[in-house]
């Protein structure tokens, strides 16, 4: 595994490399078993691939947040070194690698802008297409690897790829899972034993709304989980949502639900200033 800090030697590389596919999971560090998943199914499908961790301050619109987010690159290598190859790349930028002057673009994604994390998080995607192409621009990569934890992500991922004509293929894989249910994120390392705990009522309430709305309306199952959730002290639930997979189109009655489309369900919690997001699909 090569440990690469510049562009320039990141270019270098990439330049040698003969094979192809090249596959690439960006990430922002403090890894767990989520991140390496990606990197597993990586190594599994591509001759090459590279890994980012790089903590992107442009999606951050709270800098208490990217203070406060974790940060273990000694751990981080430590995990990659037992699943990526002789070969693979890991690249650890520095700001000005990423940013050599001040990044000004806006994007748009249209309805992915006007609900849920782009609502709770002003500016938070903007950030995200800013770096994301970034780092596409200098990996160039084939395939690309994101995780369905952060499903709103990945489908504005998906959409900055169709508007700038990359030809990238983007795969989106499963959410890995603590044994009681919590999705792995590198903030729950933040959560005090107790809150780390009822943390697990997320999942389950989750799941037993994707029960429930067979047999009941949407505003009632988004009252039950937010009663739910919010009896656990500190909790507080930001939004819950039923949605399509595609657009993202919150859905405000049964009535809206079509058969031809697939909902997930989706919610924000915060725990004091630290905030979990979730989502899983539903059949109806
Ligand atoms: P980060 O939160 O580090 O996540 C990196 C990738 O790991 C993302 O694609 C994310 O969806 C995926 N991931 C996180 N937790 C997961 C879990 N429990 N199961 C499966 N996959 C999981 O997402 C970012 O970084 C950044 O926004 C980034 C795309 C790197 C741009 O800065």
């Amino acid at each position: 595994m090569r440990i690469i800090k510049t562009v320039k030697t990141l270019r270098k590389r990439i330049n040698l490399l003969s094979q192809s596919p090249i596959g690439f999971v960006p990430t922002m560090g403090a890894l767990h078993e989520g991140h390496l998943s990606l990197v597993s199914y990586a190594v599994k499908q591509c001759p090459a691939v590279v890994v980012s961790i790089y903590v992107n301050p442009t999606q951050f619109n709270d800098r208490e947040d990217l203070k406060n987010y974790p940060r273990t690159p000694v751990e981080d290598i430590g995990m990659l070194l037992s699943v990526m190859r002789k070969d693979d790349i890991v690249f650890l930028p520095s700001d000005k690698e990423i940013y050599p002057k001040v990044d000004k673009r806006i994007f748009s994604f249209g309805n992915l802008d006007n609900v849920m994390e782009a609502l709770h998080r002003p500016g938070h995607f903007n950030g995200v297409a800013q770096v994301v192409s970034r780092l596409f621009d200098l990996v160039e990569p084939d395939i690309a690897y994101f995780g369905k934890k952060d499903y709103q992500q990945l489908a504005v991922i998906r959409e900055l790829v169709c508007q700038t004509n990359r030809d990238i293929t983007i795969v989106g894989l499963p959410t890995v899972r603590e044994q009681d249910g919590l999705a792995m994120s590198s903030r729950n390392r933040r959560l005090k034993p107790k809150q780390r705990k009822n943390a697990a009522i997320i999942y389950k309430t989750l799941r037993e709304a994707a029960e429930m709305i067979h047999k009941n309306d949407v505003p009632d199952v988004k009252a039950f989980v937010i009663n739910s959730i919010e009896a656990c002290e500190g909790f507080v639930v930001e939004y819950f949502e039923i949605a399509d997979d595609k657009n993202l189109v919150p859905v405000s009655s049964r009535k809206d639900m079509t058969a031809e489309s697939e909902y997930r369900l989706f919610i924000a919690v915060k725990i004091d200033q630290i905030r979990l997001i979730d989502n899983i699909e539903i059949h109806i």
